[in-house]
């Protein structure tokens, strides 16, 4: 098989990369590891920047996004005793949207399909050749076949345990692990907030997220190692109950059947650079953020939108400076992500040390109470133009 762009991954990252691509009739066949399905089903988080919003109505993937999804204008902030309304739209001029990863791929699959787009699910040992020349290829296997696809370049979307990553030779990386975990939990159940709730507590942070008017979502910070099973549905809802503020100032936590629960690690992961040769990487392959914040989709969402117009220039006008550009570019905004998602993580998770308890906070009055603090939050969380 030949193609312009061999894409690896079919996550939200690859497809919306083959949709811009394929508008400025570059074409690109992409391979995945997965089941369609099980792509389909990956929950994850739930909160779009202004400048994915933007992107998503720009490449006309933004209808059912502006029918379904919830324009947020903040969030809530808040400790034992207090709750304070941070509004973005008052701050910085953007807002934020409530609408799930599983919805854009969704979205994604659907556009691409209507497009004829070739994606290749459930390939087996997916390897990457000749990055160095300028006909780099993908083998693979398919019901038990060897494949090859031969392109002018290769890009790899699939994530933090993909072959892309480990395709870079001698990589500078940079990590952290954090010492606890989050229990998420999707429950059917109206939200009990209008907009998303972060709390920091003794016991440890909370955040009352949504998927729509009829779902919540919600996190709890657990130790690392924690099961599932160790949290029954009547616990979760106790400390939900306790870190959220039931019954302060009449607010009310409402419960509701709990249909998913599953426990994240929390990791921050940096890889430089982003290119090899003919190999770009984006998203999940080359950096991974704490979810705190919600930043892993947009960040992808946001090398994407660098990384096809480079490409494009690449492959139609032989001009090779946006590519040579991209790794450096993409970094500047991974490091302001990375940096803002592990602020908010030690802002607002506890680990029983009290002079940090104290630190956490002052920050959280300073954030709370001072326009300069509060806009700093904003201009991070509601997201920085796609060309910071
Ligand atoms: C969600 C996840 C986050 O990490 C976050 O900061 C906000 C919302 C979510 O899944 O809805």
């Amino acid at each position: 098989m030949r193609t312009q762009v061999a894409i690896v991954g079919a996550g939200p990252a690859g497809l919306l990369l083959a949709h811009l691509l394929a508008a400025e009739g570059v074409e690109s066949v992409v391979v995945e590891s997965r089941s369609e399905e099980y792509v389909a089903g990956r929950i994850r988080a739930g909160i779009l920047e202004q400048s994915t919003v933007d992107l998503l109505r720009y490449a006309g993937l933004g209808d059912r996004l502006d029918r379904e999804g919830d324009r947020h204008r903040g969030i809530h902030l808040q400790w034992p005793g207090e709750r304070h309304h941070l509004d973005f739209v008052d701050l910085v001029g953007r807002a934020v949207h409530v609408y799930g990863q599983t919805e854009v791929q969704k979205d994604l699959v659907a556009a691409r399909r209507a497009a004829g787009q070739q994606v290749v699910y459930e390939v087996g040992d997916t390897a990457l050749h000749d990055l160095k020349t300028d006909h780099p290829s993908v083998t693979f296997t398919q019901d038990g076949e060897e494949q090859r696809i031969t392109a002018d370049v290769v890009v790899g979307c699939d994530g933090s345990f993909g072959p892309s990553r480990s395709a870079l030779p001698s990589p500078s990386t940079w990590a952290r692990t954090y010492p606890y975990s989050w229990l998420g939990v999707l429950a059917d159940v109206a939200p009990s907030t209008d907009e998303l709730i972060y709390a920091w507590h003794p016991d440890g942070f909370a955040l009352h997220s949504m998927r729509s008017a009829t779902v919540s979502r919600l996190y709890l910070q657990v130790p690392n190692g924690t099961a599932p099973e160790e949290w029954s549905d009547d616990r979760i809802w106790a400390a939900l109950r306790d870190r959220l503020g039931h019954g302060q100032d009449g607010w009310a936590m409402t419960d509701g059947p709990i249909t998913e629960k599953s426990v994240l690690p929390m990791r921050s992961f940096v890889q430089s650079p982003m290119r090899h040769g003919r190999l770009f990487l984006a998203g999940d392959a080359a950096h991974i953020v704490p979810p705190t914040g919600a930043k892993g989709l947009n960040l992808a969402v946001a090398d994407v939108a660098l990384l096809a117009p480079a490409l494009v220039d690449l492959l139609r006008k032989d001009d090779t400076r946006l590519a040579d550009a991209y790794s450096d570019t993409a970094l500047r905004r991974v490091w302001r992500c990375t940096h803002f998602s592990w602020w908010m993580t030690t802002m607002l998770h506890t680990g029983g040390d009290p002079f940090d308890e104290q630190l956490q906070l002052s920050q959280l009055r300073w954030v709370t109470s001072s326009e300069a603090g509060a806009t700093g939050l904003a201009e991070n969380y509601a997201g920085l133009p796609i060309g910071f």
